[in-house]
Parts: structure tokens; sequence; C-alpha cells
């Protein structure tokens, strides 16, 4: 066999989606989780039957078991031959913790950045939040590295929600998403700003709205992760209070952690959109094709 994708059970959705739009073949990975925690891995080939070119999809979101999981399917992939190996990781997980906040504080981003590095040859993810450096090769050494955008997907939807007669005022919650911003009021062609944020811990931001007239207007928050929720929540009660007409909010990685989704609707939040990058009841755009077109060229350029 040259490639096969192979992904666990619970994310046999978005996984068997892009196989099927990568016309790869597909496979579930048989898991096991013993009594005092360590997990058991099956793959779906064995010595002397290993693919060519190995496909895990693994999306990070609560990611140290998956961390795990992706580490023990490549190393023994790899020992048992597979020439290369791509984890296509919507979300990647623990790219916020890029720089020692704090003295001592660990750069998580750089010291699993070479972890997974060693046991890849290619990484494909989705607007991972990579603010301080400029590559993803930067923060994850693989030799093929991808990093795309959802924020051309969401705007699509955003437009085909609201309607090509609405034009709304698209806002971003922190300077971080500017580049989203952009992209997307690109796209619909409309309106946009980027607000200031500091946080002050988990659950605590400040937000300092942008000059953009929202009297009246359909706003859309836009950003690449969702997690504790205070950041729409902040920025939506500071929009409503400025007078926009309503705020629906888009996301790339709907993490939506504990009481998230809650807070962001009891703020005055009218719809949230999000893409399967983190399967969740929000999801509303899929990313099929784009990681499809991401990982052809990917396994096309593999070395033979
Ligand atoms: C920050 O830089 C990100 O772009 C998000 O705004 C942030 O991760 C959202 O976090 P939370 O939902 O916990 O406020």
């Amino acid at each position: 066999m040259s490639a096969l994708l192979v992904h666990l059970g619970d994310q046999a959705g978005p996984a068997q989606a892009l196989a099927r739009a990568a016309a790869l073949p597909c496979a579930a990975i048989a898991s096991h989780t013993f009594p005092d925690g360590e997990l058991r891995l099956t793959l779906p080939f064995g010595a002397g039957q290993a693919p060519r070119q190995l496909v895990i999809y693994r999306s990070l979101h609560q990611p140290n078991d998956k961390l795990i999981e992706v580490l023990l399917m490549a190393g023994q992939a790899r020992a048992w031959g597979v020439r290369q190996i791509v984890l296509v990781a919507p979300y990647l997980a623990y790219m916020r913790q890029d720089i020692s906040f704090h003295p001592g504080e660990v750069v998580s981003q750089r010291v699993l950045g070479r972890i997974l590095a060693q046991s890849l040859d290619g990484l494909i993810t989705v607007d991972p939040h990579l603010h301080r450096v400029a590559t993803l090769t930067e923060a994850v050494p693989v030799p093929q590295a991808s990093a795309l955008s959802a924020a051309p997907a969401l705007a699509a939807h955003v437009g085909r929600m609201l309607g090509a007669a609405v034009s709304p005022v698209l806002i971003g919650p922190d300077s971080e998403s500017a580049p989203w911003i952009a992209s997307a009021a690109a796209e619909l062609g409309c309106a946009s700003g980027v607000c200031s944020k500091v946080r002050h811990g988990d659950q605590h931001v400040e937000i300092t709205l942008p000059d953009v007239d929202v009297q009246g207007r359909p706003v859309v928050l836009l950003d690449d992760i969702a997690s504790s929720g205070r950041t729409l929540a902040v920025a939506t009660r500071g929009l409503l209070a400025r007078g926009a007409a309503s705020v629906d909010v888009a996301v790339t990685h709907a993490l939506f952690a504990h009481d998230a989704l809650a807070v962001v609707r009891a703020a005055g939040v009218r719809h949230v959109w999000s893409t399967d990058a983190v399967l969740h009841e929000t999801n509303a755009v899929p990313l099929a094709g784009l990681l499809a077109g991401a990982l052809r060229p990917l396994l096309v350029a593999a070395p033979g």
C-alpha cells in the first residue's frame, strides 16, 4: 500500500471526510486504556505490511493523551518501515506558551515542537497560535510544514448565514487576530476593526474596542481560539453597549472549556459558528477540503 490515513474512533467523522477529500484509504486505530491510565494502541497493519506513507489525523484538543498517542503511532510505524509520516492536527496544542511569561516557565511550544518533529516528516495544522514566531517550522521543525488559515472559510460561512444584503462589521478581539480579520474582511468586503486586550488571568481579560462605528450594525467577532470564552464575552458586552444590533461569533478552534459557551451566550452572542478542527456542537465549517488541498502536495513531494 502506498498511503494510508489513520485515526482514533473519537475523530472518525472529520478524519474520514479528509480521507474522502484526499482520495486516501482510511482505517481506525484501536485504543485501550488500562486501569492505570496507560494506553495500548493497535495499528491497522503489522510488521511487513506497513504503508509507505502514513497520515495520522489527530486534532490535539485536550492534548496530553493525544500527544502520547501520536508519538506511539509514529514511533511504531517508523519501526515497521513507514517512509513518510504526516500528522494532520487541525488544532495544534501548546502553541500559546511560546515564551517564558514568568521566570522558570517552560516554553511548551518549543519543547513539544522539537519532540513532535523527531517523529514526523510532515505536519499540517490550521491557524496555529504563532504570534511571536514567523513560521510553523520555527515552532515544530519538521521538513514539511503547512499552517493553513480557516479565516476565508469562516468568512464565506458568515456571508452565507447573514445573506448578501447584510454587510457586517468584523471585529477581532485582540491584536493577534489582525491577520484573520484582514483576510476575512477582504473576503466579505466589509468594515472591520481590531480590539486591544490585556489578560490578567485565565478568566479575566480587559478589552478596549477599536474606533469603528458599530451603532445599529450586525457585528461578527472572529478569533482563532475560544477557550474560557472570556475574550469573546467581554468584547460582546462592549459591542452591545456601543449599540451593535447583534453580535455573532466565528472561531477556528472551539475549545470552549467548562462553562465557556454558556458565558459567551449569556454575554448576548446570537450565533456561534466554528470549524470542525475541534469537534463541538457549534461546528458549522468543515475543513476537509482545505486540509486535503495541503495534504496532496506533501504526499506527492515525499522522497521515494
Ligand atoms: C489569544 O491570543 C487568542 O487569540 C484567543 O483570543 C484566546 O486564546 C481566547 O482565550 P479565552 O477564550 O480563554 O479568552
